[in-house]
């Protein structure tokens, strides 16, 4: 049988007391039987609905009736029950909706009226930085951007760029090894990538001519870490392929990307050099942008660039017409395209641009020293 607010006749403790415990035992059986969320909708309005809910029924009944000198003590019983009444119905509610359910929505309920959390905005790396402006040099020239692969083949690496079988770059003291290689063939076996350039071939394997495109990313070294080596560097590469490229338009380009990566005043030059994979084969100067070429600031010598008033940028040269012939089959007959190439560590370039002392500070992670580039 439904339970009925009484109508109170005997308003002392005890009387109340009785009363009080009726009601909360026949909302604890009401509650036990409520098994879906209609019936709790029911269940719900049965006891708080406004219009003759068990609680308005409370008020009007039991309050309300109450003689004078019973009111207080009415009142705080009436009121206990209320809030028993309320956490019972949300307390069935979290029974149909799968018990420990309900309670997590109620855990997880956020209080949107509170202040966000600010979380620090990060910043780019310095050398990331770094790489990013010097390939966008190139993008605004029509470059466009290639990766490759860290772990690297021998063949890529070395072979397909022309570097002879006894070639001292292939030297344990340069390159690291993948362990466990030796039952390859050689130019299967595994290594980290001690330059950007197999990515030349990489490319000219999928594209074919004209090409024009910068490859920026990490390479490694078997040399011990000081404040000028770290065996992990970065280098951006860069490699244009069409018919009648000439050493013209390898100065012309790389004297505009210098300029637009250090400042329209910066001068370079040219000094040759060998690669295995270009000929002929040149080192860049630019001009130190420390001390304007001068070699000395004020009265104290120009560190970075040795008091030369010069400083190394970059490696370059025509590509070989013998890497042509790894990838002929593709389109770059050396008898009819040529091209050039170049490859600049970006570490170096940062270092310089920044005036960091060492480069180990890149890549230790201390905080304090990257925030200041936020
Ligand atoms: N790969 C050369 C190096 O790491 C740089 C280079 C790239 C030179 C392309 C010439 C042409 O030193």
């Amino acid at each position: 049988m439904a339970y009925k607010v009484p109508r109170l006749a005997d308003f002392s403790p005890a009387g109340l007391e009785t009363a009080a415990r009726e009601l909360l035992g026949a909302l604890e059986a009401e509650a036990s039987s409520v098994g879906n969320e209609t019936e709790w909708k029911i269940f719900r309005d049965r006891w708080m609905a406004r219009k003759s809910g068990v609680l308005t029924l409370l008020n009007d009944l039991w309050l309300k009736a109450a003689p004078q000198e019973s009111k207080r003590e009415v009142g705080q019983c009436v009121n206990q029950l209320k809030a028993r009444v309320e956490v019972g119905v949300e307390a069935a509610l979290e029974k149909v909706h799968g018990g420990a359910g309900g309670s997590q929505l109620l855990a997880e309920r956020v209080d949107i009226t509170l202040p966000g959390i600010r979380r620090p905005s990060g910043a780019e790396h310095p050398v990331i930085k770094t790489l990013n402006e010097i390939v966008s040099v190139f993008r605004d020239l029509g470059y466009s951007v290639e990766e490759g692969p860290v772990v690297e083949t021998d063949y890529y690496n070395f072979e397909a760029l022309n570097f002879p079988p006894h070639h001292p770059a292939r030297d344990m003291q340069d390159t690291l090894f993948i362990a466990g290689q030796a039952a390859k063939a050689q130019c299967d076996r595994l290594l980290l990538r001690t330059h950007t350039s197999p990515v030349q071939i990489r490319t000219m394997e999928k594209m074919k001519p004209p090409l024009r495109i910068v490859i920026p990313g990490k390479v490694h070294r078997n040399d011990p870490p000081d404040a000028s080596h770290s065996p992990m560097f970065h280098q951006v590469e860069g490699l244009a392929v069409d018919t009648n490229i000439t050493f013209a338009d390898l100065k012309g380009t790389l004297d505009h990307a210098m300029k637009s990566l250090f400042g329209s005043s910066v001068k370079t030059h040219f000094r040759p050099s060998f690669f295995p994979f270009t000929e002929p084969s040149a080192e860049m100067m630019v001009t130190c942008f420390i001390c304007g070429g001068s070699g000395r600031r004020g009265p104290d010598p120009c560190r970075p660039c040795k008091t030369t008033g010069w400083i190394e940028i970059l490696g370059c040269g025509m590509v070989d017409p013998n890497v042509f012939e790894f990838v002929k089959d593709n389109g770059y007959d050396p008898k009819k395209v040529s091209g050039f190439a170049f490859g600049m560590g970006a570490d170096r370039i940062a270092i310089l641009k920044y005036g960091v002392d060492d480069i180990q500070l890149f890549f230790n992670g201390d905080v304090r020293f990257l925030e200041q580039w936020r």
